[in-house]
């Protein structure tokens, strides 16, 4: 898409909105209070609700009786929210103040995919950039490492805790695991530590707060290998509060302090888990060798292009021994398989009621084996991935007659 048209009314300077919009492709229109009476088209709107309640109902109106831009309202602690917010549906969502800019552009960025539009051209190398970007902060060497899949029960946290520990085992280097499946995931109930604190004691307090003190407090350590661990929380009832900018701050602070940052993220498309995939330098994707799974994963990797994000992707089969071959899940993606992971459900099951990864537990199984393999992609880069199959230019579904069943 050309750069789409953000309307912005904010009641306070809007500068460095514009600036980080304009960065991530897209071309903002400020609106004061003395430009009331034409309220300009755009492609999206974020509206103050900290402006005199008569102007936010004029700019709702004037927004809701075009075109319908999907519009962000913005809350403060005092704030009036329109009516509109409750019937909108996907149109109008709520941020609270205050917003970060890079905050900002990732909620409009959500918005656009949710509503069906597409991100403006150049996104991506905002993406890249955006943390270095971030207000008075440097950007350490730290590798970020997201292991995601569109589908529920795949593997992802078995292989985040596992890689991460294979990691740390491997480099003896600062690894830290961050647990982003926020509200559901908990990968401190597989990995045994001394749980303290997640991001959700910290959702109370202004993004000012957030220090590197205050972060080193949260955190745990798996004592067996060393392994940091930073933990969402355990409540559900408190995900809601844990923002994008929360996990974007810890994130950079994570990648400030640490050589490798692994992510263990929620399966879906929501802004958290897409703010945790557009920051990674490398997305870990991990399928199974079902036809589900599959297709899933086939329409993630269509939005990951639309996105730029593609070229970060490694695909990981877990499970590999079982089902759609591996030649074949790689043609029906297009993509080379970067490591297999054999299924072995007794030893998966006893390590992870031990509260201990498997790597640990059962070093000399062909799994442990296996997940080590998935970290050498990330301590040993240059070692090489498997071989490439050929993509066969055919309805991807009908490559999957030939199944095996090793195990
Ligand atoms: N290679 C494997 N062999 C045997 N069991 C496995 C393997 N990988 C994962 N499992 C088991 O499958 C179950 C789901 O794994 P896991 O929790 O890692 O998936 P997930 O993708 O993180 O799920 P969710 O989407 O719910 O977060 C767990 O019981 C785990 O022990
Ligand atoms: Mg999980």
């Amino acid at each position: 898409m050309d750069r789409p048209t953000i309307l912005l009314a904010m009641s306070g300077q809007a500068d460095t909105y514009v600036d980080a919009l304009q960065r991530a492709g897209f071309d903002p229109i400020t609106l004061g209070p003395d430009t009331v009476t034409a309220v300009p088209t755009a492609d999206l709107a974020v509206v103050d609700c900290d402006l005199p309640s008569e102007l936010v109902t004029t700019v709702m109106g004037a927004l809701r009786s075009g075109r319908g831009a999907p519009t962000l309202l913005l809350v403060g602690e005092g704030s009036d929210v329109p009516e509109v917010a409750g019937s909108a549906g996907d149109d109008v969502a709520l941020a609270l103040k205050p917003m970060p800019p890079d905050g900002l552009v990732y909620r409009l960025q959500a918005m656009l995919i949710r509503t069906g539009r597409e991100l403006p051209d150049g996104w991506s190398s905002w993406a890249a950039d955006s943390a270095a970007h971030a207000a008075g902060q440097i950007v350490g060497e730290g590798h970020v490492v997201s292991v995601f899949a569109p589908k529920g029960g795949v593997g992802k946290t078995t292989i985040a805790v596992n890689m991460a520990v294979a990691l740390r085992q491997q480099t003896r280097a600062e690894v830290l695991l961050l647990d982003a499946d926020v509200g559901v995931g908990n990968v401190t109930s597989v990995l045994e530590v001394p749980y303290r604190m997640g991001l959700s004691d910290l959702a109370d307090s202004p993004a000012d707060e957030w220090t590197d003190a205050v972060f080193e407090q949260v955190v745990t350590v798996h004592a067996e290998s060393g392994l940091k661990v930073l933990a969402w929380g355990t409540d559900p009832a408190e995900s809601e509060r844990v923002s994008v900018d929360l996990l974007l701050a810890a994130l950079r602070w994570a990648r400030n302090h640490h050589s490798y940052v692994v992510v263990d993220n929620h399966p879906g498309y929501d802004d958290r888990t897409m703010a945790m995939l557009a920051v990674a330098n490398e997305i870990f994707l991990v399928v199974t060798p079902e036809v589900g799974a599959l297709r899933n994963s086939a329409q993630f990797l269509e939005l990951a292009r639309d996105l730029g994000l593609a070229s970060s992707i490694r695909v990981i089969v877990n499970r590999a021994n079982h089902g759609i071959r591996v030649q074949d899940i790689a043609t029906a993606l297009g993509l080379p398989i970067a490591a297999t992971i054999v299924s072995n459900g007794p030893k998966a099951i006893v390590a992870s009621n031990e509260g201990k990864p498997v790597v640990l537990k059962f070093p000399r199984e062909d799994i442990s084996n296996d997940l080590h393999k998935v970290a050498r992609l990330i301590s040993q880069p240059d070692a090489g991935a498997e071989p490439v199959p050929e993509p066969v230019a055919r309805r991807w579904w009908s490559r999957f007659g030939t199944r095996t069943s090793q195990a």
